[in-house]
């Protein structure tokens, strides 16, 4: 199933965007495979740039399916002012050139009148310039990294941002667990886990707790002895690793290795079944925040992972969910706006207000940011469980 799902995207082709050199390679996208090729005249084309493949595949897999399953059903109820929505979907393989290249394609090829991505911050922060110098919208999905927004007044995100999520874990750390002393390991090679980190690490010193160490690694690393062993003689009672999966999955094991028991703590980039496969029992008595857990859930909520699990066979994760709700939010602005014309329609996201989504209210601010609430989770036997809800 995973498999015919892959095959049914358009992959990214390089694209050469200097000068004359301009040179595009013929992509390998399934023409006439379900849910992708060339969308109709007619059709309201949202393109999505994700990493369907790569070391965050989850990310885009699950926001994918779940976007999909958002314009399906709109379109099975009469589609978005009497058009079909279409989602077009490039690969990014979780690189910023590929993502650049993704969204210069499905603005200037593919003709999207909205653009869904990225996900990881470092990302949104390459597609989100080419969007904004092309004026068609964009709305990341989960990009929590404030920079994300700032990049213009075509940008729009649904996901809470990241000095609230590392405050709300800060308080967490602080108040509910009582820890005085928390190490700090974070990825030096992405903008969303520089920025939560610092997030913690201000929230968590305000309220008198101490960082006992700071330690970094780069993406892709699965070494993570010298760290570990360097926290180990720290006295930290904890390690706050706003990392994606791949990575606190390794480093999970490598502290269990070591002997090192202490509680790891993240953020929304641990959300994903691999993080389990990876990790296993290594991750049990941690925590990390998210933006969506299918229990406790809103009739909407429920709805939505009942039809996720109906077509995909798998239980959405928060990254799906609010993939669901970006198509969601930009079908709603394109009725508001009578149209895809990318003034009226920016202006209508920009003015979404108490929207009913499946992750919470949504209600653009200024800065094109929603309020949103935090789940936090707890790992215990080798799942996550609801611990807390806390809302700004
Ligand atoms: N918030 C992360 C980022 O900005 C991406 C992410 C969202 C990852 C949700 C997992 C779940 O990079």
């Amino acid at each position: 199933m995973h498999r015919r799902h892959l095959l049914s995207l358009a992959v990214t082709v390089s694209l050469a965007v200097s000068g004359s050199a301009c040179k595009k390679k013929d992509d390998a996208s399934g023409a006439g495979a379900a849910g992708s090729g060339k969308a109709e005249a007619g059709d309201i084309v949202i393109g999505h740039y994700a990493s369907m493949t790569g070391n965050t595949a989850h990310f885009g897999q699950d926001t994918d399916k779940a976007a999909r399953l958002a314009a399906e059903q709109l379109n099975a109820t009469g589609g978005v002012l009497g058009r079909k929505l279409k989602i077009v979907t490039f690969d990014t393989r979780g690189d910023g050139a590929e993502a650049a290249n993704a969204v210069t394609r499905l603005i200037d090829v593919e003709k999207a009148s909205a653009i869904l991505g990225e996900v990881a911050s470092s990302l949104s922060l390459q597609g989100g310039p080419i969007a904004q110098r092309r004026k068609i919208p964009m709305v990341s999905p989960s990009s929590t990294n404030p920079k994300v927004t700032q990049v213009g007044d075509y940008v729009f995100r649904v996901c809470y941002i990241d000095p609230f999520q590392g405050k709300v874990m800060a308080t967490f750390a602080r108040q509910t667990l009582k820890f005085d002393k928390v190490a700090i390991l974070k990825d030096v090679k992405n903008d969303y886990s520089i920025g939560l980190a610092d997030a913690f690490q201000k929230a968590f010193v305000a309220s008198g707790g101490t960082i006992a160490i700071e330690q970094s690694y780069s993406a892709g690393d699965t070494d993570f002895s010298a760290q570990v062993t360097a926290i180990k003689s720290s006295g930290a009672q904890a390690i706050w690793v706003p990392g994606y999966y791949a990575e606190v999955g390794a480093l999970a094991r490598t502290a269990a290795r070591l002997g090192v028991h202490i509680p790891l703590m993240g953020g929304d980039g641990w959300d994903a079944p691999e993080l389990f496969s990876i990790g296993g029992d290594a991750l049990n008595g941690s925590y990390f925040s998210t933006h969506f857990a299918p229990a406790p859930a809103s009739p909407l909520a429920q709805k939505f992972v009942a039809d996720f699990k109906a077509k995909y066979g798998q239980e959405p994760t928060g990254l799906g969910a609010l993939g669901y709700d970006g198509v969601m939010v930009i079908a709603d602005a394109i009725k508001r706006a009578g149209g895809t014309a990318p003034a009226g329609l920016r202006d209508a996201l920009a003015a979404t207000k108490g929207y009913e989504a499946v992750t919470g209210k949504i209600t653009m601010d200024k800065d094109r940011n929603p309020e949103k609430s935090v789940v936090v989770l707890k790992i215990d036997g080798g799942k996550a469980k609801y611990e807390s809800l806390v809302s700004p």
